[in-house]
């Protein structure tokens, strides 16, 4: 199965999901990976893996729907078939969304629907929450609102500083994304049988 990530940032989660498809332990491939900050350092990554890269500027577009337009022609180019969110800092539009309405997937660093939205770490910090954690969710029109696939927790420890839930929920993030990603796919492949498009 074909799938494009999407990020703007660091890329550590590409980076997981890259490593353990190279491990053969998913039946899929990252066929591009899509960025909206030319500055980003997901974008040496991709090229580490030899993986195709679409880096764009949104500032050099009108609007969302023309960007997402291109998006769309350089997947369809690319065969891609399913869309996975990782740290991409931007809400997914109608044209993207109606051209992969439930083949688009996202994960979130707390247990949604608490703390949506940026710096989801620091909200539960603030909040002064005594469990906290990580969602996958498929992408639907609103921030972080989607479906929830899967969910994992943890119990913060007295006075825990951000640097170190931080690391223990990207740790986290790590290792249930692919895992979630390759159930999600397979399942899928087997209701609808490879030939979706
Ligand atoms: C992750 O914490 C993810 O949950 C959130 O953005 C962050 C991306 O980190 N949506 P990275 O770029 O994968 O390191």
């Amino acid at each position: 199965t074909k799938i494009a990530v999407f990020a703007s940032g660091t890329g550590s989660n590409f980076e997981s999901i890259a490593n353990e498809i190279k491990a053969g332990t998913m039946d899929c491939e990252i066929s591009m990976l899509v960025c909206d900050n030319p500055e980003a350092k997901v974008i040496a990554k991709a090229t580490t893996f030899e993986i195709p890269t679409f880096v764009f500027n949104p500032k050099g577009y009108t609007n969302k729907e023309l960007y997402e337009t291109e998006i769309v022609e350089v997947l369809e180019q690319a065969e891609v078939e399913w869309i996975v969110l990782a740290g991409y800092m931007r809400l997914i539009g109608p044209t993207l969304l109606t051209e992969y309405n439930g083949r688009i997937l996202n994960i979130h660093p707390s247990l949604l629907p608490a703390f949506p939205g940026k710096d989801a770490i620091g909200q539960a910090l603030d909040a002064g929450v005594k469990v906290s954690g990580v969602t996958i969710h498929y992408v639907d029109e609103g921030m972080d609102t989607g479906e929830i696939i899967a969910q994992e927790s943890l119990v913060l420890e007295d006075g825990e500083d951000r640097e170190s839930l931080q690391e223990r929920i990207q740790q986290m993030e790590h290792r249930l994304y692919p895992i979630v990603l390759q159930e999600v796919v397979q399942s899928f492949v087997n209701k609808e049988g490879k030939d979706i498009q």
